[in-house]
């Protein structure tokens, strides 16, 4: 099967074809992904335009050298100095900036579902850089293809994914992308942040860390994210850090072979210690350079795809 969507709204909707697509495309992009001198011609006369409507370090710059590493132009979008503070609509907002002839939006908003509407508005095609708590797709995209670096494989893979759940983009587009490449997913914290109702998506739902750590091929730690909360889901960020977070004792407790990951930015001392996070087992970093080749090939993918009609 090959890729024909125009737009990246969640993996959800990805089959498993669509989904080793991506990594296969960003294996192949890898080379020139890394900022040699080597450029692709691959989107030559395109443009890209980003609309964070939250704070973002690695997703907007990654997808913005992804665009000009495949030889596209790039629009920067200051939004807090955009007109959505006057009242503009982000519909409105983002058919105005494609009027001025784009070929891609890549969007992050903390409302659940914004690509989607953006998507069913717009003729440029749409990636979605990560929407309230629903999606992240390139976040596990990514996530994805280091584990496939690590292990040759996501198949029969046992992916340990502590922290944050209910709050999580990431955690559910892992889930999602995971289960359908055949992974056993655990999603692991306390009740007040992981619901038993990850059971019905096909997680395994636990809420102690360390009985669990001596089975994980993949230990995945997810950020507190204090901007969507009300206060009182963790007694203190110090208990939570004594019971979920990951200091050296407890990462030699995992199987020689496995590697931690998190997607950033990471609070040191909660749920990483600072020499786990900069260990030899950790593949922080190499997320972060792997997402410039996985978004330079959902760019070309997607962009293909629309031109393709
Ligand atoms: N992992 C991630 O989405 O990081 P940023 O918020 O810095 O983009």
């Amino acid at each position: 099967m090959g890729w024909r969507r125009r737009h990246l709204l969640g993996t959800r909707e990805l089959a498993r074809e669509e989904i080793e697509c991506v990594l296969d495309t960003a294996a192949d992009l890898m080379p020139f992904a890394t900022g040699g001198r080597e450029r692709r011609r691959d989107l030559e006369g395109r443009t890209v335009a980003s609309l964070f409507f939250e704070p973002s370090t690695r997703t907007r710059t990654s997808f913005d050298l992804a665009a000009r590493r495949l030889g596209a132009t790039v629009a920067g979008f200051a939004v807090a100095h955009g007109s959505t503070v006057k009242g503009e609509t982000t519909v409105d907002t983002a058919r105005n900036i494609e009027a001025m002839g784009l070929d891609a939006i890549v969007v992050r908003s903390a409302h659940a579902g914004t690509p989607d509407l953006l998507a069913r508005h717009l003729r440029a095609s749409v990636i979605n850089a990560g929407d309230g708590a629903r999606e992240h797709p390139t976040q596990a995209l990514l996530d994805l293809y280091t584990m496939r670096e690590s292990f040759g494989q996501i198949a029969g893979l046992h992916v340990l994914i502590v922290g944050d759940i209910g709050a999580s983009r990431v955690a559910r587009s892992n889930l999602w992308a995971l289960r359908r490449l055949g992974a056993e997913v655990t999603l692991c914290g306390p009740p007040t942040l992981v619901p038993r109702s990850f059971e019905a998506l096909g997680a395994r739902v636990v809420h102690r860390l360390d009985p669990e750590l001596p089975h994980a091929d993949v230990l995945m730690l997810l950020r507190i994210q204090h901007e969507r909360h009300v206060v009182g889901a963790i007694p203190s960020v110090r208990e939570y850090a004594r019971l979920f977070g990951v200091n050296a004792e407890r990462a030699a407790r995992l199987p020689q072979h496995a590697v931690i990951m998190h997607p950033g930015p990471i609070n040191r001392g909660v749920e990483l210690t600072p020499e786990v996070a900069d260990g030899t087992r950790s593949t922080v970093l190499r997320q972060t350079r792997n997402g410039v080749a996985v978004r330079m090939a959902v760019l070309k993918l997607c962009l293909e795809a629309r031109a393709g009609g």
